[in-house]
């Protein structure tokens, strides 16, 4: 079976990023098992792109999961690429404190954390109270 990292490197090469020229490819694991792929779509209208977890993300709820069991995202950057800070809180809609995020470059440089490492204090259904 291909790894969590082999997947998000192999589906990075699909990623439109014509204006950034920085191709983000992302692997998530959901609880069943099952792995979902996202890439950023950018847009001429620059603020209409969207991030590869974001994407990731997508296509496990339009699978019908929504359990996130471990996610791993990867870049051609000289440090492993991080998840931007709204794509922590939307990982954190779906995953639990600690899920591990690995963090990749081209270059085989991995960074692992927890997503509540990567978003302390994170916004959560129990701020609003008996919502
Ligand atoms: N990007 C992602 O897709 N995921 C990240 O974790 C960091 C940034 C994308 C957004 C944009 O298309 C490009 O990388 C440059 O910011």
């Amino acid at each position: 079976m291909m790894s969590l990292k082999d997947a998000a490197q192999k589906v990075r090469e699909n990623a439109h990023a014509p204006y950034s020229n920085f191709k983000v490819g992302a692997a998530i694991r959901a609880a069943s098992g099952k792995v979902y792929l996202g890439v950023n779509v950018e847009n001429v209208a620059y603020p209409e792109g969207t991030c590869a977890e974001a994407g990731a993300i997508a296509a496990m709820v339009a699978a019908g999961e929504t359990a996130l069991a471990e996610v791993c995202v990867i870049a051609d950057s000289p440090t492993p690429v991080t998840p931007c800070g709204g794509c922590r809180q939307k990982l954190a809609e779906f995953g639990a404190g600690d899920v591990r995020v690995s963090m990749c470059n081209l270059d085989g440089t991995e960074l692992v954390m927890t997503l509540a490492e990567l978003l302390p204090g994170a916004f959560a259904k129990s701020h609003m109270g008996g919502v």
